[in-house]
């Protein structure tokens, strides 16, 4: 035990240690090597943000998608899904909304698809941009082309998200279809950080067949990418997926990635996930106290929440969604934070 301490020390020392002593770290995974963890993950993450809680309101603009990830519900082949698409003028409604709430960052996310091309998605950007020019925007649109990106980013697009899901070339191989490549994705990543976006990756805890290599080889890869957004959330199967029979991510590995994930990454923007508030009803409390320091409630309109179904008991009620971020601050006032509304970008230096 007090080696295992030592390498946490160490690691929250130097943001970095040998993937050896990763591995020894993410296996021998108990309650109090969690707590231990924790202490020092905290600590960072209030060093460099206080006891601020980012929030950021969840427009999912679109269901339909191109691709077809092996465990993804609203993959292509799932035909049993009511496939929906917002207007701009929807998505200004929604944006709208969440300024009314307190809102000053916007994330807009999608499945790929076409009928959003370049011209239409800079509208939709350069629009809310205009109208709420001191708000963030950040976008989750999936693989595109680096003109496309950087055209995005002209139209005002601050931040993009898209999770590198494993850096594992055979275990990418494994959830996704042959024709999608890692290699193709990390093209996108570097691209993003090229062009000057506040990039996010990440990926998720217990997908099938991952292994606590794999798992290192997300820890490297993100550290190595160094992104300003990290996203970490179990892996849930989605019964009208072909990955419906495996089980469901780990709550103590996911808070205990969250928290490994802080010490290698101490200025990053790191979420409390929905899928975490999924597995767990203390979930996005427990993602905080692992070192996370941002929530992104829904602010979809609420007759198409349902529709947004990447897997199965995904939340959109309760503390989930954006109309009752009022209850979500005294639940996190309660172990200490305060829920703000500002931008909150990341400052690397
Ligand atoms: N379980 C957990 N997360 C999932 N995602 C997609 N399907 C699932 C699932 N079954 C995540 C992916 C993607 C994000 C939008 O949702 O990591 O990047
Ligand atoms: Fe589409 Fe993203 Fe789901 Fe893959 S994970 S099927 S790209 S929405």
């Amino acid at each position: 035990m007090r080696e295992l301490e030592e390498k946490i020390d160490r690691l929250a020392k130097s943001s970095d240690l040998p993937k050896a002593d990763l591995l020894e770290l993410i296996t021998h995974v108990t309650p109090e090597l969690s707590n231990y963890l924790f202490e020092h993950s905290v600590t960072l993450s209030k060093n460099q943000y206080k006891n601020k809680i980012f929030m950021r309101g969840l427009i999912e603009f679109t269901n339909v998608c191109t691709k077809n990830c092996l465990y993804c519900g609203i993959r292509k082949d799932n035909n049993k899904l009511h496939r929906y698409h917002l207007s701009k003028k929807e998505i200004l409604d929604c944006c709208g909304e969440g300024y009314e709430l307190g809102f000053r960052s916007f994330v807009l996310q999608g499945g790929e698809n076409p009928t959003y091309n370049d011209a239409m998605l800079c509208n939709i950007v350069s629009s809310i941009r205009k109208q709420y020019p001191e708000c963030a925007i950040s976008l989750s649109a999936g693989e595109r082309s680096k003109q496309s990106y950087q055209d995005l980013f002209n139209a005002g697009t601050d931040r993009y998200l898209l999770r590198h899901e494993t850096a594992s070339i055979s275990h990418y191989k494994k959830l996704h279809p042959s024709t999608m490549k890692i290699e193709r994705r990390i093209q996108c990543l570097y691209d993003l950080k090229e062009i000057g976006y506040q990039v996010g990756t990440g990926f998720m805890v217990g997908s099938p067949y991952q292994t606590p290599e794999n798992l290192v080889e997300d820890l490297v890869f993100t550290k190595e990418l160094n992104p300003s957004i990290i996203g970490i959330g179990p892996f849930i199967p989605h019964s009208e997926s072909p990955m419906r029979n495996f089980p469901a991510g780990d709550l103590n590995l996911t808070l205990f990635l969250i928290g490994i994930s802080r010490l290698m990454n101490p200025k990053a923007l790191i979420p409390s996930t929905t899928a975490l508030g999924t597995i767990h009803p203390m979930g996005r409390e427990l993602g905080i106290q692992a070192g996370a320091n941002v929530i992104i409630p829904n602010l979809s309109p609420i007759h198409m929440r349902k529709n947004y179904n990447l897997y199965n008991g995904k939340l959109i009620t309760g503390e989930e969604a954006a109309e009752s971020k009022d209850n979500l601050a005294i639940k996190l006032k309660k172990i200490g934070y305060n829920l703000v509304g500002e931008r909150g970008d990341y400052f690397p230096e």
